[in-house]
């Protein structure tokens, strides 16, 4: 069962459920953070990633890279400073009138669309991050920038855009957001090492992402993984597949257990 992070509402219903139903089975009751959820749903699709490996979780909520050294050990390199992919996209969508998720039709947009016709930035961040000493910082990630120039270029406009102006800013966005997340996640790789790379969340469902990813490990030797669409957002069996190595690694919980809103990998 998931105990965290997230909405507490949510976590409290499921907790609140999982503990009942184990004690009412006389089952062991195992605990999972959702982020190794999502890396564990690269395991449940491909087998075992060779390690150490570095995975990037890319979601509506996270954006984040993680060092696996060893099985189910997860150590957190670097997390976005603001807004996460999958929140840019949905907001994007939003000031494109694109509706909500806005991944998926940014994706379909962006393939009919001139990657270079809109100028945005990308953000480098060099200095540590005050809040999370542990992280060196120029690993980090932020995306508010880029959607504030979206934002600027869509004021900046009079009256609708057509069709094609639309897909234009879609693919230079998706370009921008493509290039940072595997600039990082392979810069974290040769830094740790790494024998594979993973991306997982709801964004790893983006095609360009998947294209970039499988060319990059190509080009540098280095295996990749990602999930099948349906196991890339969020899904039971990747909970299922974190908690099975917690319980083969015998980490049983306690009926005492809380859900954590806030919990630490
Ligand atoms: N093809 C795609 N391209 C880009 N983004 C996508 C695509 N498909 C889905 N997304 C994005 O994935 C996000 C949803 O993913 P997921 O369900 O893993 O996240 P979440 O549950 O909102 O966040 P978290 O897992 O961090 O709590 C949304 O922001 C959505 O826009
Ligand atoms: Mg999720």
């Amino acid at each position: 069962m998931t105990q965290g992070p997230g909405l507490v509402g949510s976590l409290l219903v499921g907790v609140s459920f999982a503990k009942a139903a184990a004690a009412a089975a006389g089952l062991p009751l195992v605990a999972v953070h959702h982020l190794a959820g999502h890396i564990e749903s690269l395991v449940l699709q491909n087998g075992e990633m060779p390690l150490p490996a570095v995975v990037l979780v890319v979601s509506g909520g996270h954006t984040s890279l993680y060092l696996v050294d060893r099985p189910g050990h997860y150590e957190r390199l670097s997390r976005t400073r603001d807004d996460a992919a999958g929140e840019a996209y949905d907001k994007v969508a939003k000031l494109l009138d694109l509706g909500y998720p806005g991944g998926p039709v940014i994706d379909r947009l962006a393939r009919n669309g001139n990657d270079r016709a809109v100028a945005l930035p990308t953000t480098r961040l060099t200095h540590a991050d005050r809040n999370a000493p542990e992280l060196t910082g120029d690993l980090d990630f932020s995306f508010s920038g880029l959607k504030t120039a979206v934002l600027r270029h869509v004021r900046a406009h009079e009256g609708p855009f057509s069709e094609q102006e639309t897909a234009d800013i879609c693919a230079s966005f998706q370009r921008i957001v493509v290039t940072v997340l595997i600039d990082r996640l392979f810069a974290a790789a040769r830094r740790y090492h790494a024998k594979s790379v993973g991306i997982a969340g709801g964004v790893s469902a983006n095609s360009r992402l998947r294209a970039a990813l499988t060319q990059r490990g190509e080009r540098r030797e280095i295996p990749t993984f990602l999930p099948s669409l349906s196991l890339s957002t969020d899904n039971a069996a990747m909970i299922a597949a974190a908690g099975l190595r917690k319980f083969r690694a015998g980490m049983i919980a306690t009926l005492n257990l809380n859900a954590d809103a806030g919990l630490a990998i």
